[in-house]
């Protein structure tokens, strides 16, 4: 304490000798000095609430119909790893597999036929596909509307003009857009597979209405989608034996694409900025060694006041 007093410049000399006139009331408030009968009340009132809170988390979640359905196992995909790309020949199987089977009745609507190029296929490639379409454009000098043969810049064609038409032809099920579905949906890639491949019969007691399929994937376990995909459901132009599996693995990767067409970008970076790192990591600490050396060496002593 004397050592403090001296420490202290003039005026706080000053405070601390001055004498105590001003009572500030002391509001104890710690556990520790509590009666021993509000110690326990207050101990049991944290235990009842902690407690019922527990209790009513594990009901909710015992109450949750999520626990019904089968979670999708975790696939080992080629574009799984941290530093791992995307196959693209099978980004390019997947995007035969959506033309010939899904988008008889799913959009993509955010995929345009120029985001193809260099991904899967070539300019002149692509030109060919996009030219199958009809693409309603205009109007022209006389104010009419015409049809022209699709662009690279055109978007993918929809298989309905609008929602409703949609669910009239699904029995009342809305297929949804697949440009960002592996995004959409827990489970990602593995989620939309296992949904493709898993449809089965319903165990027995259980019996599925008129026009829905039993799916244990699928949240409430009764899809409206047929089962889209079988073996030889098509035939690869590249000729890969089209299984089903390898039918519903190259869709998925191509949704995986679609949903995320920086992946490879993305994973680049990451290593560039980990190679970078590795340098830069190391040199930034040897300099804060170096810069603080002085302060961490330094000894602090203390003399007292002659
Ligand atoms: C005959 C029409 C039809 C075809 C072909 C079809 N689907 Fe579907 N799909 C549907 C309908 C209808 C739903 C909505 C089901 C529901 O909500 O009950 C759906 C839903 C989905 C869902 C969403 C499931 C969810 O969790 O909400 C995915 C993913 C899907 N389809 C993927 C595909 C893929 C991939 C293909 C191509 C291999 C495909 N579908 C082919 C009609 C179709």
């Amino acid at each position: 304490m004397a050592a403090l007093r001296v420490a202290v410049s003039g005026s706080g000399r000053v405070l601390l000798s001055a004498p105590r006139t001003i009572h500030t009331p002391k509001a104890n408030m710690s556990f520790a000095s509590l009666p021993r009968n509000k110690k326990v009340a207050l101990t049991t009132l944290g235990v009842v609430a902690a407690g019922g809170a527990g209790l009513a988390l594990m009901l909710h979640q015992s109450v949750k119909a999520s626990d019904l359905e089968l979670h999708p196992p975790q696939y080992p995909w080629s574009h799984g790893g941290p530093l791992s790309s995307l196959d693209h020949a099978s980004v390019r199987r997947g995007y035969q597999v959506y033309k010939q089977v899904c988008s008889a009745c799913h959009s993509m609507e955010y995929l345009a036929f120029r985001n193809l190029v260099g991904v899967s296929h070539t300019e002149a490639e692509v030109k060919v596909i996009a030219e199958e379409i009809e693409v309603v454009d205009g109007p022209d000098e006389s104010g009419e509307m015409f049809t022209r043969p699709g662009k690279l810049s055109d978007y993918f064609p929809k298989p309905y003009p609008n929602p409703e038409a949609a669910r009239a032809a699904n029995n009342g099920a809305m297929p949804p857009d697949l440009s960002y579905i592996v995004n959409a949906r827990h489970g990602g890639e593995d989620y939309v597979f296992s949904l493709l491949t898993g449809y089965c019969e319903p165990p027995a007691g259980v019996s599925v209405r008129e026009g829905l399929y039993y799916n244990p994937y699928f949240p409430g376990q009764a899809i409206g989608m047929a089962p889209p995909i079988y073996n030889e459901v098509l035939e690869f132009d590249d000729g890969t034996p089209a299984t089903m599996s390898q039918v519903a693995k190259d869709v998925c990767t191509f949704l995986r694409w679609a949903a995320e067409p920086e992946h490879d970008q993305r994973k680049r970076m990451g290593l560039k900025l980990l190679m970078g790192s590795a340098i830069l990591v190391p040199l930034l600490y040897y300099l804060k060694r170096h810069r603080w050396s002085v302060l961490k060496s330094r000894k602090i002593a203390y003399r007292p006041p002659k």
